[in-house]
């Protein structure tokens, strides 16, 4: 796919067929986000893949126990009997680093430039994601993550779901760049 057709094109999928994704496709996803530029090369990203249904469904109900009282505005959404978490998606993909407070925000810079790579490598092979802020919530859950693989030494930083896309995406819609200023 051209580049500008995936970048435009890339949507946040919150509805996925039952179909499984390859491993093979989920290996080149992983391969695309190695791929993403890191801070002082130092590649910290470590993956976690998830193809468990009952482990998905067990972060999407861990995680709407936890945030219900700090998102009032997201009653419903984490009220519903569906998965309006995790989207009943196939996949769900934990970029994790190890744990280091003094470059911490480098762990995280680097693990977002990751999903993205990821995001558009997906979006090019005609799979869906999501970014799944509201599951961060759950590093301050250390029961939690240790039974969905993340070792205690480790911090979650992006969490997002893979899978088929249940519909055909909608067209995004973008403001101009907003150019506060530019020098010459
Ligand atoms: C840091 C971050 C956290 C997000 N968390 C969620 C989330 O928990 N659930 C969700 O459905 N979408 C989440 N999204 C997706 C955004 O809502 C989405 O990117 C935005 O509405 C723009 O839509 P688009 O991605 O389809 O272009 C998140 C995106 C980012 C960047």
């Amino acid at each position: 796919m051209e580049l500008d057709v995936c970048i435009k094109g890339r949507r946040s999928v919150r509805s996925y067929t039952d179909e499984p994704v390859s491993r093979e496709t989920i290996e080149a996803v992983l391969e695309a986000g190695s791929w993403a530029p890191t801070a002082m090369s130092r590649e910290p990203c470590r993956f976690i893949v998830i193809e468990n249904k009952e482990l998905i469904k067990f972060v999407s109900d861990e995680t709407k126990v936890l945030v219900k009282p700090m998102f009032p505005s997201f009653a419903r959404q984490f009220s519903s009997e569906a998965d309006l978490i995790c989207y009943n998606a196939p996949v769900l993909i934990l970029v994790c680093a190890e744990k280091d407070q003094q470059r911490a925000g480098w762990n995280l810079v680097d693990s977002v430039l990751a999903a993205e790579n990821m995001f558009l490598k997906a979006c090019d092979l005609g799979l869906g994601t999501c970014y799944m802020g509201f599951v961060s919530f759950l590093n301050s859950k250390p029961d939690v993550l240790k039974k969905i693989g993340v070792p205690e030494n480790y911090d979650m930083l992006v969490p997002f779901v893979l899978g088929h896309p249940k519909t055909k995406q909608g067209k995004g819609n973008r403001k101009k760049p907003n150019i506060l200023n530019w020098i010459k």
